[in-house]
């Protein structure tokens, strides 16, 4: 029997790939094969994302070009399903916007799917059952070393630019058992790092044995007994939960890498209250002396907004003084993006060309740390979990405990393997190695 083929592409953030893995293994299951090419599919799946302006319009620009590949073909040969963060915010609008799309269903609804698409009669599907989501999926290892595993959805914080609670719902964390069930799963079939992923990962509270609610620390050590994971890492995570047991955990738990993704969003105490971030400058630079305290060699990584309402000069000053001051081994940075829906939509005025020169400037001193941080690794040997070949032969990648990417030539196959290696050279996202 000739099989059906699935493409699916995700947009935004590592929560849409974990859904995405999900999904395809809905499909793998039911006689489809993956393909890497849409022209080939009979269901294109886009998983999308609508935290900016930009990657909620790039998915109509993409699916412009599935409709130009879908007029050469019967309606049941190809059919288009529009997954994610933009599902759940656009609905009704995809469906007058774009009328070839077939399907439409949120982050927690696309358990649904094989269902809709046998029925072939509901259109849309964005209903927030969350636990529903977890208890209907298959969990195969999309195949490789690292494996991402949801453990908590959804954001309670209503951060004034941000639609993260209201296209993946209120907060909800899953059962420590599910969770480990599912791990157990993936190391069996040869995965040996887990990253826990959650939009507020470290506000995690599952329920443990006896219906007794646990924290990411413990959830942390639970885990980390199964004996064939090396390594595990965690994001993203929000100042206000970086509690004292998680921050221990870096000191006590060999298992748990020394980085840490914390996003703080703006150096200025003014623009963090209006962004309604419940923190202040002096409360996350506190955690990062803990942090540095416990483990003094904990790789730190942030996320910065630039341009925000009513940022002014001196905000934003205050935002490089503070990156200057607490060194990020690498960060992510964007421009304000006005998003619908959100607290901080109706006000935008900070000139676009304020915010690219703003951007430019945060960039390339974050640029300039991350360069000096690797440059600090040449002629030092560090342990690297190998992941995959690279593009030339004998190339293999890994990555250090503290997140870098490693390159290495070795005759020897190293995927799934721990080495100490020497690092020769660095540039400025990545380290080269030799043994
Ligand atoms: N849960 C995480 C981040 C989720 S979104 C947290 O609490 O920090 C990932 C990043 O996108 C955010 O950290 C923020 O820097 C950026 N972002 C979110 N909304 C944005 C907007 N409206 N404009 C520009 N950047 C935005
Ligand atoms: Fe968005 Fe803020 Fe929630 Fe992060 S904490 S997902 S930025 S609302
Ligand atoms: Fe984007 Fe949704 Fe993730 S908006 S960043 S895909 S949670």
């Amino acid at each position: 029997m000739k099989k059906n083929k699935i493409y699916i592409k995700s947009y935004g953030c590592q929560m849409n790939i974990y859904d995405s893995n999900r999904i395809l293994d809905l499909f793998k299951n039911k006689d489809y094969v993956i393909t890497k090419n849409p022209e080939d599919a009979n269901l294109v799946v886009l998983n999308t994302c609508h935290i900016r302006e930009k990657a909620a319009e790039k998915v109509y620009s993409d699916i412009g070009r599935i409709n130009k590949i879908k007029q050469n073909r019967s309606q049941d040969d190809i059919q288009l399903v529009i997954a994610g963060c933009v599902a759940q915010a656009e609905g009704q609008e995809i469906k007058k916007r774009a009328p070839s799309v077939d399907y439409v269903v949120g982050p927690q609804s696309y358990h649904k799917l094989p269902e809709m698409l046998k029925k072939n009669d509901s259109f849309i599907s964005d209903e927030f059952t969350q636990n529903e989501k977890f208890k209907n999926l298959l969990y195969n290892s999309s195949g490789g070393v690292s494996e991402f595993v949801s453990i908590q959805e959804g954001c309670d914080k209503f951060c004034s630019f941000c639609v993260v609670p209201y296209t993946r719902g209120p907060e909800f964390s899953r059962p420590v058992n599910e969770i480990v069930n599912e791990i157990e799963k993936y190391l069996k079939q040869g995965v040996k790092e887990i990253i826990f992923l959650g939009q507020n990962v470290n506000a995690y509270h599952g329920d443990g044995e006896n219906g007794k609610s646990r924290d990411l620390a413990y959830l942390i050590n639970k885990v980390s007994e199964l004996e064939s994971l090396k390594r595990i890492r965690y994001m993203t995570s929000h100042p206000i939960d970086m509690t004292n047991s998680l921050i221990k955990v870096h000191k006590t738990n060999n298992k748990l890498m020394p980085f840490l993704h914390l996003p703080i969003q703006s150096g200025s105490n003014k623009v963090l209250k209006k962004m309604n971030r419940k923190h202040t400058v002096e409360f996350y630079k506190k955690i990062v002396d803990k942090l540095r305290d416990e483990r003094s060699d904990i790789a730190l990584s942030s996320d910065f907004i630039v341009g925000y309402p009513d940022e002014s000069d001196k905000d934003f000053e205050d935002t490089m003084k503070f990156v200057d001051e607490v060194k990020f081994v690498i960060a992510y940075s964007f421009m304000y993006s006005q998003r619908p829906g959100t607290p901080a939509q109706k006000k935008d005025n900070i000139p676009l060309a304020e915010k690219k020169a703003r951007l430019s400037a945060l960039q390339s001193l974050l640029k300039n740390q991350q360069k000096n941080y690797n440059n600090s690794f040449i002629e030092k040997n560090m342990e690297i979990l190998f992941e995959k070949k690279g593009r030339y032969k004998n190339q293999y990648i890994g990555r250090s405990i503290y997140n870098q990417s490693v390159f290495i030539n070795s005759e020897k196959n190293l995927i799934n393997k721990v080495e100490n290696v020497n690092i020769v050279r660095s540039t400025n996202f990545a380290l080269e190695s030799m043994f």
